[in-house]
């Protein structure tokens, strides 16, 4: 990906170019004219469809949706609420005196949840975390055919990588820590790509990819990253009305099973994002997942930490002797 540097910072100085050299009056005027004659040809158009051969269609589509997220038009997450929600967990982490690994996310689409941690780690002054995204760019893959019931199809969520790109671009990421994987997980969800990017821990992970298949590979390429402890946020746990989730479909399929073959992990539920946005369906939801291994201790239970732990304070603090393995 690193012949497109060129392309992102050609697009920032024409941003700017365009914005220092021009009668700001006279460019809303324009654009407002423009913007009619796209919306009224697009009333007309809408009205052509049925006639229109299926690749001028597709082009028509895909062109529409563009105009309609660089627009802000279009969102699949509530980027405020999300924000909040990232800045949570980063404090929760840091409380949990967690050394930040990165920020894996498994469905990019335009780049709007990765603008959103992009965002908050620069708020908060965090620079060494990266964010990587992986994504086909060309929507759901094939086993979407039979995933969930039949509740998605091929191709869905389709936004292609160059305009990702742009939109991350315009959102000022800085492309030194953001990295983008474009292709089917099935694909590219291989540990020579850890080792590559020298990935070593995981500590918060973004599961927007709505299918089970698709958030179980995820998952699963997660296991071995996730260290001591890290938030997991899921975009669409309740979707389709809950119905999935409901009949054990879905992402909530996946992080079962993925807490059932991966014993050593405890999931602990936070708010989600979705729970106070006014007209947003309440889909996501959030865990903290730790390792058995970093626990916080709660009295009366054993864990491996404290039998260690009592092990070496047995010949130190004489206050603790007796310590018998117990938290
Ligand atoms: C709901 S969208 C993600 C929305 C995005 N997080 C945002 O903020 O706009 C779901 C994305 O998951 C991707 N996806 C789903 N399954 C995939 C798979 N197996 N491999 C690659 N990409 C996949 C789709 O291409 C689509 O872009």
């Amino acid at each position: 990906m690193a012949g497109t540097h060129n392309d992102d910072s050609s697009i920032r100085q024409k941003a700017s170019h365009n914005q220092s050299s021009v009668n700001p009056g006279l460019t809303s005027l324009w654009r407002r004219a423009l913007e009619q004659t796209i919306e009224l040809a697009a009333l007309h158009l809408g009205k052509l469809r049925k006639y229109a051969p299926r690749n001028v269609l597709d082009r028509y589509d895909a062109w529409r949706l563009r105009h309609m997220v660089f627009k802000g038009e279009r969102r699949l997450v509530p980027e405020a609420a999300l924000e909040d929600s990232y800045n949570q967990a980063l404090q929760l982490l840091k409380s949990k005196g967690v050394e930040l690994g990165d920020y894996l996310e498994f469905g990019v689409y335009c780049g709007a949840s990765l603008a959103c941690m992009h965002r908050t780690l620069q708020r908060t002054r965090i620079n060494h975390v990266r964010l990587f995204g992986f994504d086909s760019f060309e929507g759901f893959p094939d086993i979407a055919k039979y995933d969930d019931g039949g509740a998605w199809q091929p191709g869905d969520f389709r936004f292609d990588y160059k305009s990702t790109r742009k939109f991350l671009t315009l959102s000022g990421v800085d492309w030194g820590r953001v990295f983008l994987t474009k292709g089917f997980f099935s694909d590219t969800l291989k540990s020579d790509l850890i080792r590559r990017h020298r990935i070593n821990k995981a500590s918060l992970i973004m599961v927007d990819c709505d299918l089970y298949t698709s958030s179980k590979e995820a998952l699963n390429f997660c296991a071995p990253l996730i260290k001591d402890h890290a938030v997991i946020f899921f975009d669409d746990w309740n979707s389709h009305n809950g119905k999935l989730a409901r009949n054990n479909m879905g992402q909530k399929r996946a992080f079962d099973e993925f807490l059932k073959e991966n014993s050593h992990f405890i999931a602990e539920e936070l708010v989600s994002y979705t729970s106070h946005v006014n007209n947003w369906p309440n889909n996501a939801k959030v865990f903290l997942v730790s390792h058995a291994d970093s626990q916080t201790h709660t009295p009366g239970t054993t864990c491996s930490n404290c039998i260690s732990a009592a092990w070496t304070l047995d010949f130190g603090w004489s206050e603790l002797i007796g310590y018998s393995g117990l938290c």
